[in-house]
């Protein structure tokens, strides 16, 4: 599988989010990483959906939508009909995750779930091969810049042999510090969706940075 890049957006400028969204458009990425967050399952608010139907009509790439809420299933159609066309959930904030991530796929959405650093990927087990994608979060969700945590290399390798075995096709998603650094040690770990946000917006060039995420070759550690 070829490494796809998701750039998030949180770390923008929100006042021109449009500027942000055409350097999105022009470069290599594969999709537009938007990270919902409501101030309770986070400590932190972002943005809802009149920001992304916005941000719909003007990206020429799927937009890869991180919900950091709880009871997500209350809003899981909305999120569809603001445009969102990868949605992911957080294990956690899911008591009938079966149900949630069933009803994702009946509203034609593809279906995420992500983990925060202390969640174990073998609770994936009986969820794992009706996923599209898995998010391994590899900072603690909330916000951006923040320090990578080592230990995420570990449970990206045992989540990749597990995947390899029930569900070859899922994506393995990697959320927070992605970086030049980090990059070639998580693809070599099994990772093939990295998300970058400090990375890409915080940089004078960020078509450049995109390019060299899309052209990380895989390194061990
Ligand atoms: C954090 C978000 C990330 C965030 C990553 O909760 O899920 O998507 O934008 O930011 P960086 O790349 O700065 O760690
Ligand atoms: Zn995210």
């Amino acid at each position: 599988m070829n490494v796809l890049v998701s750039p998030s957006i949180l770390n923008a400028d929100f006042l021109h989010l449009s500027d942000a969204v055409e350097v999105v458009n022009n470069s290599e990425a594969d999709w537009l990483h938007l990270d919902i967050m409501d101030g309770v399952y986070v400590p932190n608010l972002t943005f809802g959906f009149p920001v992304i139907s916005q941000i719909k009509s003007i990206s020429k790439k799927p937009l890869d939508v991180h919900l950091m809420i709880t009871e997500p299933d209350r809003h899981l159609e909305r999120f569809r009909d603001s445009g969102a066309d990868i949605l992911t959930v957080h294990y956690e904030a899911c008591t009938h995750l079966h149900r949630t991530v069933h009803h994702i796929h009946t509203l034609g959405m593809k279906a995420g779930v992500a983990l925060n650093p202390h969640t174990p990927v073998t609770l994936l087990k009986d969820i794992l091969h009706d996923l599209d994608l898995v998010l391994i979060m590899t900072v603690n969700p909330g916000y951006g810049g923040q320090k990578f945590i080592e230990h995420s290399y570990k449970k990206i390798s045992e989540l990749k042999n597990m995947m390899n075995a029930t569900n070859p096709a899922c994506h393995l998603e990697v959320d927070g510090g992605v970086d030049d650094k980090t990059a070639p040690l998580l693809v070599k770990a099994g990772a093939n969706v990295l998300v970058a946000g400090t990375y890409v917006f915080r940089s004078t060039e960020p078509l450049k940075q995109i390019e060299k995420l899309k052209n990380i070759q895989p390194i061990s550690q």
